[in-house]
């Protein structure tokens, strides 16, 4: 079944240079770009994002990380996409993630993991209309 997942690709991918490496894999895989946009957020759009992590004592500086300069938001579409994005990611840490996944090939941190995808259909819904409110 076709779906739309809500990606971001962190500070830390603009930072270190690994945008492109990151959506080839996208690519790659087969998923369609259909919304994309480099921006810098502020703290009320982080803790929308966010909004079931705000309580919790890693979100204070997921908060900082995720302001402290641009990033890349983007929508993919495609068969099973929000698993299959998942899958690609690797699990939250960096340092336990599988090789071959994104982060296990190229993060070794639990917090600057590069990467978001969306984890429920409910959840992708949700994030699509935060970041591209205007999307068909
Ligand atoms: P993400 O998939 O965007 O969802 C929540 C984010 O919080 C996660 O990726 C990490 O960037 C961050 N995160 C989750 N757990 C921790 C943790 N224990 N310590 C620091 N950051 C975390």
């Amino acid at each position: 079944m076709s779906q739309r997942t809500l990606v971001l690709l962190k500070p830390d991918t603009v930072r270190r240079g690994l945008v492109g490496e990151v959506l080839g894999r996208f690519e790659a895989k087969g998923l369609s770009i259909v919304a994309l946009d480099f921006r810098t957020i502020d703290a009320d759009t982080a803790d929308q994002h966010y909004a079931e992590h705000v309580e919790r004592d890693f979100y204070p500086p997921l908060r900082d990380f995720v302001t402290s300069g641009p990033l890349v938001a983007l929508v993919l579409e495609g068969d099973e996409a929000i698993e299959v994005v998942r899958a690609l990611n690797g699990a939250t840490d960096g340092r336990k993630a599988a090789p071959g996944t994104i982060r296990g090939d190229l993060s070794l941190s639990n917090r600057e993991n590069l990467v978001h995808g969306s984890d429920s259909p409910e959840s992708a819904d949700r994030e699509i209309k935060i970041w591209f409110p205007d999307l068909p």
